[in-house]
């Protein structure tokens, strides 16, 4: 129940059992069709019931089988940190992503996992990837050429340009390669896939790919279009004499520790499958909110021109610079906040836990969503307004660990993390003094829940020029 003045409860106690046999409350009837209802639109679904029942819910779906959903902070923490060898990655996330992303470092477990892991992270250290900031910044002045052709005030979907954006900064920086050619296929391919994929985590019945339903048929030849470009990176990289030491370079000649085995092709190509994709979609979501926020909170924008102004001068942002606009990661950290492009992550309990004080049962789902933590009104007050002063460096010190997890935690946590940020904050300060965007009257923006948080609509907004080009 929500309080008179709007704020939700931590918790309700109405259970009458002990703390550690009691489920938390929830709706008390099975709930199939309501499962149905809750999976097409999650963030009204789990809202409402947020609101009902407090920080710790309980979803009976059908008899011995349901799903926990822990909204407060120290239960994300106990799921993804301290305890996070009990909560493994479900079947039902696991294999439909593993349909396109095979066995790359989102969709792999245990020790290979790991091996993985250990091979690839030392390319998203923060040191090397101060070496990326040079063609990261160029990628992203490239992009902005681009938009400087336009016509003045032409009109776009902006989330359909971040990720342009975003996919020629993945294949300069990370793969050396500039594949804004490729990029119209991807996209097109890449949208049928994920489609299917939901479909799939969604069925009652996990459905194999090797069936040769009409769905898995056209989901394979997209597919096909999608490795084609995987398959064409590595074969640009093969035939070059001396190749840049980047990161695909490293993918190519690393070897496993105490050993001089390598990966083979078909390992290759689903850890590149995966950065490209993980890594280009969500930073072209967080810009797509964040300049979405800003079109409609032109006070915050004012401010942040003057910061931008003061330091770049009209110049594109460099890596070096980033430390001096203090501003831009706050209004950037607050968008992440209130649309975080991951915006809930699935797990499953291996053996029984306890937390907050109630029962979860081994080999149920558990849930915890950035979306709804993010909105905690004990953290965030007036959680719905945007305001970038919430990360100014005193209040942020207040925030309990897992108050704010934009890049999830424990050791699944994002191995783009710091990537993304620099990222994320150059191309918000680059692209802000340049243009200008006006978002299109009567529309009305709403994120839609599905592998990630995307607009549930197209944004449309009118690109004005602003100064002198970069
Ligand atoms: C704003 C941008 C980004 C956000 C919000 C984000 C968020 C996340 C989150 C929440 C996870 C954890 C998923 C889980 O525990 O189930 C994750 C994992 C991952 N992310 Fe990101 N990410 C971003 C950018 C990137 C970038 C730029 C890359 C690569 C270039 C990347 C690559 C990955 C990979 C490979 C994993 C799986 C890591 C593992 O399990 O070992 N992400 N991301």
């Amino acid at each position: 129940m929500v309080s008179d003045n709007g704020a939700m409860p931590v918790s309700v106690s109405s259970a009458t059992h002990s703390a550690a046999t009691r489920r938390p409350p929830g709706p008390d009837r099975y709930l199939y069709g309501k499962t149905i209802e809750g999976m097409r639109d999650a963030l009204n679904f789990n809202m409402i019931n947020w609101k009902n029942y407090g920080d710790s819910i309980y979803f009976p779906a059908f008899p011995g089988f349901g799903w926990y959903l822990f909204v407060h902070p120290s239960a994300v923490e106990q799921i993804l940190q301290t305890n996070q060898s009990n909560y493994q990655k479900p079947m039902r996330f696991l294999q439909p992503f593993g349909y396109l992303g095979g066995r790359g470092l989102l969709t792999n477990e245990g020790e290979h996992w790991r091996k993985q892991r250990r091979l690839i992270q030392p390319s998203f250290h923060r040191e090397r990837l101060a070496a990326l900031g040079d063609a990261m910044s160029q990628a992203v002045c490239q992009q902005v050429q681009e938009w400087e052709k336009l016509p003045e005030g032409q009109i776009i979907d902006l989330f359909s340009e971040m990720s342009k954006l975003t996919f020629r900064v993945i294949g300069r920086t990370l793969f050396g390669d500039d594949l804004s050619d490729k990029a119209p296929a991807f996209f097109t391919s890449l949208e049928h896939s994920i489609e299917h994929i939901s479909n799939r985590m969604n069925s009652p019945v996990l459905i194999p790919d090797w069936l040769p339903t009409p769905a898995n048929q056209r989901f394979h030849q997209h597919r096909n279009v999608l490795d084609d470009v995987v398959y064409g990176i590595i074969e640009r990289r093969q035939s070059l004499t001396e190749p840049p030491q980047d990161l695909l370079d490293m993918l190519m000649k690393s070897t496993f520790e105490g050993t001089d085995e390598g990966m083979n092709i078909r390992q290759l190509r689903d850890e590149i499958m995966t950065l490209l994709i993980s890594g280009h979609e969500t930073v072209a979501l967080s810009l797509t909110w964040a300049l979405f926020l800003l079109g409609e909170n032109r006070h915050v924008e004012a401010v942040l021109l003057d910061e931008l102004k003061s330091v770049l001068d009209g110049n594109p942002a460099k890596m070096e610079n980033l430390p001096k606009l203090p501003y831009n990661k706050m209004v950037y950290n607050e968008a992440l906040r209130l649309y975080p492009p991951i915006w809930g992550q699935p797990r499953e309990a291996i053996a029984d836990d306890e937390i907050q004080g109630f029962r979860v049962e081994k080999g149920l789902p558990v849930t915890v969503c950035q979306y709804f933590t993010h909105r905690h009104p004990e953290f965030f007050p007036e959680p719905e307004r945007f305001n970038p002063e919430r990360f100014l460096p005193e209040n942020e010190a207040q925030l309990p660990k897992f108050a704010f997890f934009p890049f999830g935690g424990g050791s699944r946590s994002c191995i783009g993390n710091h990537f993304a940020m620099a990222e994320g904050q150059m191309a918000l300060a680059t692209i802000l003094q340049r243009f200008k965007f006006e978002l299109l009257e009567g529309q009305n923006v709403e994120p839609k829940a599905g592998c990630t948080l995307r607009p549930a609509k197209p944004i449309k907004v009118r690109l004005k020029k602003r100064t002198a080009p970069l």
